[in-house]
């Protein structure tokens, strides 16, 4: 039996997959002392983490996978065959990108299914941890039972939770942990499997596949509904006076609401909430249910990243026709190059197109941020400083720490040649911006 196999020996496990999620998990599951290889056919990428070269920027990652190489518990590879050898748990971590008619592409998952059905031994577990619609589940076992009718395993759904930038606390202390299965001995081996975290008083919550499967779409969909639903009320502040900061302290400190996510800003972006709206919409439709709520959000937030750059054509007086414009932060948020989604993506195109000049800089996204921009018309610059430089006026559109704080106010107030400021994550106090006669124009906050 699997879970007798576990008993008191270090459990082997193998992650298909080192993009953002296979990558965190499966250095994190090191860290947690299981023995951990990590599989991707990409070869330059296996070549490069095995000289600890990290292909995403995640705070602590590249410091977290040195540490447990170097300690045997964490190894990468080509082999998917020999990774799947001996491990109790297979996690599928690949990617599941939008399919082009709002669902999720599964391609990917079930090529790994097939894998699988002639690698992995008797008693496996195989485990989703991308996130995949409802139903994935059934798909892999049925295609691992088609494949090789002989072979015993399970399927289990154990969805993620990280949060890019953040996504090493998110594993080593998370709210929860959710996993999703049918069977009794896969629930077992996924107890072991956690039990780091549960000794440390983690709920490890139990449901079948399909629930496991849904959550994380409900999960991220309602988290993406509070930011919908707090830019709306912050467009109602602009409109009558009223201050979002205040109104979202007042109404997050009620228990039953929570203010977690309800910072506005200028859309949510990334590679999760559109994405995964998306296709919750899409499953809902494949159901003959209407998701209208969720139909809502995905409008609401695909308005508004265009509307933001009206906002900034307003702030620089209506015209922004051969203006010099630093926009400040491309990343989707703080802490992570990922460019996905972005805001950035869609104001700055709009701004391009009204005939402004864009000086662009972003402390980690530049090289992706050229991949998604149109390169010849903006002009890239090394620090903010450069960007400011005789510009006209400032955006900020991702909230990196080094926008937060006095000195970037003093070159805000010295480098341009008129000192406004379009400040799209709400960075700053009327106060602090108002003793430098910085015109200052924020979300849900009447103009200084
Ligand atoms: C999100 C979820 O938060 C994770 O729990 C989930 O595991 C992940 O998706 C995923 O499915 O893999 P992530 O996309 O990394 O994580 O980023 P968040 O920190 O949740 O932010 C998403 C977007 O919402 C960003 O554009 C951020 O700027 C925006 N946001 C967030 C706001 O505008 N206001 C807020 O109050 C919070």
């Amino acid at each position: 039996m699997a879970h007798e196999r576990i008993k008191g020996l270090s459990m082997k496990i193998a992650v298909i997959g080192t993009g953002y999620v296979g990558l965190v998990s499966g250095t994190c599951f090191a860290e947690l002392g299981l023995d951990v290889v990590c599989v991707d056919k990409d070869k330059q990428k296996i070549k490069d983490l095995d000289h600890n070269i990290v292909p995403i920027f995640e705070p602590g990652l590249d410091v977290l996978i040195k540490k447990n190489v170097e300690a045997s518990r964490l190894s990468f590879t080509t082999d998917l065959k020999h990774a799947v050898s001996g491990a109790e748990v297979v996690f599928i971590a690949v990617g599941t990108p939008p399919d082009g008619h709002g669902g999720a592409d599964l391609t990917y998952v079930h090529n790994v299914a097939r894998e699988l059905a002639a690698t992995i031994d008797d008693e496996t577990v195989v485990v989703t941890k991308s996130t995949v619609p409802v139903g994935t589940g059934e798909q892999i076992q049925s295609i691992i039972s088609k494949e090789n009718p002989k072979l015993k395993f399970y399927v289990a759904s154990n969805p993620e939770f990280l949060r890019e930038g953040c996504a090493i606390e998110d594993f080593l202390k998370p709210d929860r942990v959710l996993v999703g299965t049918e069977a009794s001995e896969a629930r077992s081996v996924m107890e072991a499997l956690y039990r780091p975290l549960s000794d440390r008083n983690v709920f490890v919550i139990h449901t079948d596949i399909k629930t496991a499967e849904l959550t994380k779409y409900a999960a991220n969909a309602y988290l993406a509904t509070k930011i919908g639903f707090i830019n709306e009320i912050a467009d109602i502040c602009e409109a009558s006076g009223a201050n979002i900061e205040d109104l979202s302290r007042a109404m997050g400190i009620d228990h039953r609401i929570g203010a977690n996510y309800l910072k506005p800003g200028p859309g949510f972006g990334g590679s999760c909430f559109p994405k995964d709206t998306l296709a919750l919409r899409k499953m809902s439709d494949d159901y003959n249910r209407h998701a209208n709520i969720v139909d809502a959000v995905i409008r609401s937030n695909d308005q508004r990243k265009i509307a933001m750059a009206s906002k900034i054509i307003q702030a620089c007086g209506g015209d922004v026709k051969g203006k010099n414009l630093a926009i400040l932060g491309l990343a989707f948020k703080a802490n992570t190059d990922d460019m996905r989604e972005s805001a950035s993506v869609y104001i700055i195109p709009e701004l391009i197109k009204n005939g402004a000049k864009i000086n662009a800089y972003d402390p980690q996204a530049m090289q992706q941020a050229k991949a998604l921009l149109p390169q010849k018309e903006i002009i890239w610059h090394d620090s903010a400083k450069d960007a400011l430089k005789g510009g006209d006026a400032a955006v900020i559109i991702t909230e990196w720490e080094e926008f937060a704080d006095n000195g970037f106010l003093n070159d805000v107030t010295t480098l341009l040649k008129t000192p406004i400021l379009v400040d799209l994550r709400n960075l700053y106090t009327h106060d602090r911006v108002q003793r430098r006669g910085i015109a200052y124009h924020s979300i849900g906050r009447k103009p200084v």
